[in-house]
Order: C-alpha cells, then structure tokens, then sequence
C-alpha cells in the first residue's frame, strides 16, 4: 500500500473542492500590534482576533518576562502531576470574579475547554439531553460528539429552541450557546433563552470566547452587558482572542468545576499552562477589567467603519457586534480578493470558505481593532469597492 499516494489523493480532492487551506507567512514583528511584515513589506492586519492589541501591551508583556526569570518557560506537566502554581491559582480566581461566579478552571486553549467540559458534562451526567446552537464552534461539536441526547436548533432562533425542548421528556437538559458567533457575528438572544432555561429546567453552556474582554462594563461579555451571569450556569472564555495571550477556562460553582475537574481529560491529562502565559493573562484580565479605553475605542473604529462600507454598498452581514463579515459568496473569487489585498495593497485579511462556512457563503471576515486609524479604514474601504465592483 502507498499510503503517500492515499494522503496526497486526499489532498488532490480537497484542493478540488476549493478547500485547501494556505497559510500566508504573516510576522508580527513590528512594535505597532496591527502592521506586520509580509514577504519584507508592513502590511496592515484587518483579521487578527487580537481584537484589543493586548498582545503587545507593554504590561502584558513584561508580567510574561517577570514571569519567565522566576518561573522559566514551562510548566512541567500536567497539574496532577506537577501541581498548581499560585500564578494558575490566581488566574481562576479571577476569572470567577470577572463573571461572578465562585470558581474558574483554566485550560490550554478554548477549544479544549469546550471539548473537554462538554464531555465530561456527558460523562457525569450521561442521560442529559443537549440543544445546541446550529451554528456553534467545531470545539463544541467536538464536545457533544459522544453523546447520543442532542439535538441542534435553528441559528438563535429560541422558538424553534423552544419547540425542541418543550416535547423533551429527559430529566436533564443543557442548552449549548455562543454569545457572539464569530463568523457572522450574530449575538445571542441570551435573556429568552434564560427564561426558557428556567421554564423547562434546562442547564446553560454560555461561549463567550468572542466577547469577553469586549463587551459588559467589566469585559465579563454578553452575559455581564446584560446583566445575566448569574443565570448561566457554566461560562467559557478564551486568554487567546481580546485578551491577547492563551489559554481557555469556565466560571462556574464549586461542585460543577470539582465534578468536572475529575473527568475533563483535556484538563487532567495535557500539560498546563506554562506560569508566563498565566502571568500576561492575568495582567491582560485585570487591566480591561478596569479599562474601558480599549474596547470604547475599538467599537468606535467598527462603528466608522461598518457604516463607510454600508455607505459604498459593500454586502455586509448586519448585526450588533464588532465582527464584521464581507460576502463574496463564491470561494475563488474570496481567496482570490485575498490574495490580491495581500500581494499588492498591503491589507491582510484571511478569506473564509467551506467548511469554515456553508458553501456559497463564503466572506471576508474583517475585525477593526482600538488601534486602527481613520486613514487606514478608508484606505481599506477604497481597496475593498475597487476589488469587489470588479
Ligand atoms: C466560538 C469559539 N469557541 C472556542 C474557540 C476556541 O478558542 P481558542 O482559540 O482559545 O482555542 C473559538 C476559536 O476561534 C471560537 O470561535
């Protein structure tokens, strides 16, 4: 058997379907968050989900340098085998106080917070039935993969949510949400689906991977914007996206975290964080709870720009938060504006197509950061009608 001919076969058939994923070689090198180097030449970033630049605070980062001299750069294990650290410690005690809730549990990433809370949530309780959003995150599909109680409702759409749920007969029911779905940027309608929780006594999973450190007055999210944290029951958050680090986590009560602590095998069997990462999120967490400049500036910068490009009647998808999708609607021709954006206007912004998004939806996806300048957008918006009017 030639198994290179089998992969390189798989591939052929993927590049087929316009899927094949290319990688531009992007170097954030340069002191300024949103212009890097591509092929030796300054580009401007309009994707990166970096959305607050924290990435390049310079508090953020020397709390990660302090943290590399006492720690060095490792973590050395899994924290079953190499413990805790005060850092991590204090990191989920934060959390808990960024969303109110009594305890936080970090993770090495998002993804695997999603992946390893939702199985383990099917593991404690196996005869839960989930409703999950049509339109959640590979990380949460991935989740939900083993269990055999689910069902997906229609993108934010709580009547067919509640049609679903109320001919339900489990005992045990969870609803699985995101609070701003990050390729078309809907937000979720969180306070019907809190009264239709509590009307059928259903658990709520809350992403709020695309709006924590955004949105609420503390950057607590959707759930804090609107006051309702304390009826979701687990919320999940990202240090990779406005936080600009890594790393995921879940606020929650004492005894769902200590229930899920014991199964979650993201958690218990991948090595932890290392202590300067947890250091700059801290750093990062801390600093926009108290700040409100840095999302008050970039909403501005979404504000004008989604408004310059509704002004050249540039199809935008229409919704209330900073994540703004352009539709090209046909997959070369989005790969193609790309590259061209890229190669010769100096713009980087990653095209999105299948399985990212259906078929026949395919987008640029563009994020306006607090540091982006007025000349930058209307430079962006004069590229983007002269390629897209072609
Ligand atoms: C809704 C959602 N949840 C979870 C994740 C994963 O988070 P992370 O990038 O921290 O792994 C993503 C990543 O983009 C996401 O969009």
């Amino acid at each position: 058997m030639n198994y290179d001919f089998v992969f390189s076969s798989f591939v052929e058939q993927v590049k087929a379907e316009n899927r094949y994923r290319e990688f531009s070689t992007i170097d954030k090198i340069n002191n300024s968050p949103i212009i890097a180097k591509y092929k030796n030449k300054d580009v401007i970033v309009w994707c990166s989900n970096d959305y607050l630049c924290m990435s390049k605070n310079s508090h953020v980062k020397n709390a990660a340098i302090n943290a590399i001299n006492n720690y060095g750069t490792g973590s050395g294990g899994t924290r079953n085998i190499s413990g805790n650290n005060s850092l991590v410690e204090e990191l989920e005690c934060l959390v808990a106080k960024l969303h109110k809730k009594e305890i936080g549990m970090v993770f090495s990433s998002g993804f695997i917070t999603n992946q390893s809370v939702l199985s383990a949530i099917i593991k404690i309780i196996p005869s839960i039935f989930i409703f999950s959003d049509e339109c959640n995150h590979a990380s949460i599909i991935d989740g939900l993969k083993f269990s055999k109680n689910k069902t997906t409702f229609k993108h934010n759409d709580c009547f067919d949510l509640e049609e679903k749920i109320k001919n339900n007969k489990s005992e045990h029911k969870i609803i699985v949400i995101e609070s701003v779905y990050s390729m078309n940027g809907n937000i979720c309608d969180l306070k019907n689906v809190v009264e239709i929780a509590k009307k059928y006594n259903a658990l709520i999973y809350l992403d709020e991977v695309h709006a924590v450190g955004l949105y609420g007055k503390n950057g607590g999210g959707i759930s804090q914007e609107l006051n309702l944290e304390s009826e979701i029951d687990i919320i999940q958050g990202t240090f990779g996206k406005a936080f600009g680090c890594i790393g995921g986590y879940i606020s929650s009560s004492k005894n769902i975290i200590s229930a899920i602590k014991s199964v979650a095998k993201g958690f218990i069997f991948s090595t932890s964080l290392p202590p300067m990462v947890v250091a700059a999120s801290i750093k990062s967490v801390s600093h926009l709870m108290n700040s409100e400049v840095e999302r008050n500036a970039m909403k501005k910068n979404v504000e004008i720009l989604k408004s310059k490009l509704k002004a050249c009647k540039i199809d935008i998808i229409e919704n209330k938060s900073h994540i703004i999708p352009v539709m090209i609607r046909d997959a070369v021709k989005a790969k193609l504006i790309s590259k061209v954006l890229l190669e010769d206007h100096g713009i980087y912004i990653q095209h999105i197509n299948y399985p990212t998004v259906p078929k026949g939806t395919e987008r640029l996806r563009i994020t306006a950061t607090n540091l982006h300048t007025t000349d930058m957008i209307d430079d962006l918006v004069e590229k983007l009608v002269l390629l897209l009017k072609q």
